[in-house]
């Protein structure tokens, strides 16, 4: 997507020197457009661990580069137990996206056989093609999800559709496109007219600091709201849609996503508007069943909760301390939306309900 009307993927490897990758820091959005390299496991397990990039396609591609930095980096005589050891690392790095261990695991497989070097090309390939997926799964989802927007704006004879959305699900969280946002870009370039309620996301403020930008670049209509506003935005008629994201999504339909996203489902289905979840199939976890007992759920920093940051007046990030110094805090980062709240999936495939009869009729080699 477009920053300052140049396209730009979320990660991409250097054209002269393929061993370095380049990631766009997001902990610096949207004060500042920031191009770090990655060239060795440390960094990219930092990346990943400490925020630079997030969201579950992205953290995903960028496991699958960490891969092949490590085994450009892995000793020609120990090649397979130090992989196997960076592949700990990284898989210890995030808990709830499946695609970090999705990524990491197709990695591997593609490494089972050969010599050192076979395996690093193979290493490269692999990562390459997991980012170009990413990207042209994400592109689908906009293709099937434009049909519900176009939908809702002829019901509404053309006018404006209002689109809630939480955290961010946009090219940011992807390598291009993103999920939640996919089908509200495609609507727009299509002269559907869009508005999208952005909710800020505390305790990172993802919705803030990085929808809200991505949706300016894009010159998309947006509004940034509390957390709080949406069901009050919802009773009043206010949205049409609600369209978010999710880390990691049950074979029956169960979804895990930013935390609060569970009270969106609850309120939209009190005020009967749709509420849909979008991702590529690579967050589904085809081994689970039940979202609320078995996905894991990430409790990150308490510093996260207590603290706010942002620019000052001068220019300059800081962080501010918004409560009692010594209150504790938790920070639990994700939570569970069963599938009953949830009106339907919006795959690469297509749509469907959230249902496992009806997601492995999309998916049958899962069954
Ligand atoms: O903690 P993050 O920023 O990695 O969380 C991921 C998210 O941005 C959301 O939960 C998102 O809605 C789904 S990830 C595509």
């Amino acid at each position: 997507m477009k920053v300052n009307g140049t396209h730009y993927r979320t990660i991409w490897p250097d054209k002269k020197n393929p061993q370095t990758i380049h990631i766009i820091d997001q902990r610096q959005l949207p004060h500042r457009f920031v191009i770090e390299d990655l060239t060795c496991l440390d960094d990219f397990v930092a990346a990943i661990r400490d925020m630079h990039v997030r969201g579950a396609g992205l953290i995903g591609a960028t496991a699958g580069f960490g891969v092949y930095s490590a085994a450009l980096e892995a000793p020609r005589d120990d090649f397979d137990a130090f992989m196997q050891k960076a592949a700990r690392k990284l898989l210890a790095t995030r808990p709830t996206a499946k695609n970090l261990v999705w990524a990491v695991n197709r990695q591997l497989a593609a490494m089972a056989e050969g010599l050192p070097a076979a395996k690093t090309e193979r290493a490269f390939a692999t990562a390459c093609r997991i980012a170009d997926e990413d990207a042209g799964f994400c592109r689908l989802i906009g293709q099937h999800g434009k049909a519900l927007v176009a939908e809702i704006s002829r019901k509404k004879q053309g006018k404006t559709v209002n689109i809630l959305t939480h955290c961010n699900a946009g090219w940011l969280a992807f390598v291009d496109y993103g999920s939640a946002t996919a089908p509200i870009y495609a609507a727009h370039h299509e002269g559907i007219g869009v508005h999208v309620w952005v909710d800020e996301t505390r305790p990172w403020n993802q919705g803030a600091k990085l929808t809200a930008w991505e949706l300016g670049m894009e010159g998309v209509p947006h509004t940034l709201i509390t957390d709080n506003a949406g069901g009050h935005l919802m009773q009043h008629g206010l949205v049409d849609l609600v369209i978010v994201g999710t880390d990691r999504t049950t074979r029956t339909g169960d979804v895990a996503n930013k935390i609060g996203t569970y009270l969106k489902a609850l309120a939209a289905k009190d005020c009967g508007i749709p509420f849909y979840v979008a991702l590529p199939s690579s967050t589904f976890d085809w081994d689970l069943r039940s979202g609320l007992t078995e996905i894991p759920i990430e409790e990150r920093s308490p510093d996260e909760v207590k603290y706010v940051s942002g620019q000052n007046s001068k220019g300059l990030t800081e962080a501010v301390l918004i409560g009692p110094v010594d209150t504790p805090a938790a920070n639990f980062a994700f939570d569970v939306t069963p599938a009953r709240l949830v009106t339907g999936l919006i795959t690469e495939r297509g749509i469907v309900p959230p249902e496992e009869e009806a997601i492995l009729r999309l998916y049958p080699e899962h069954r």
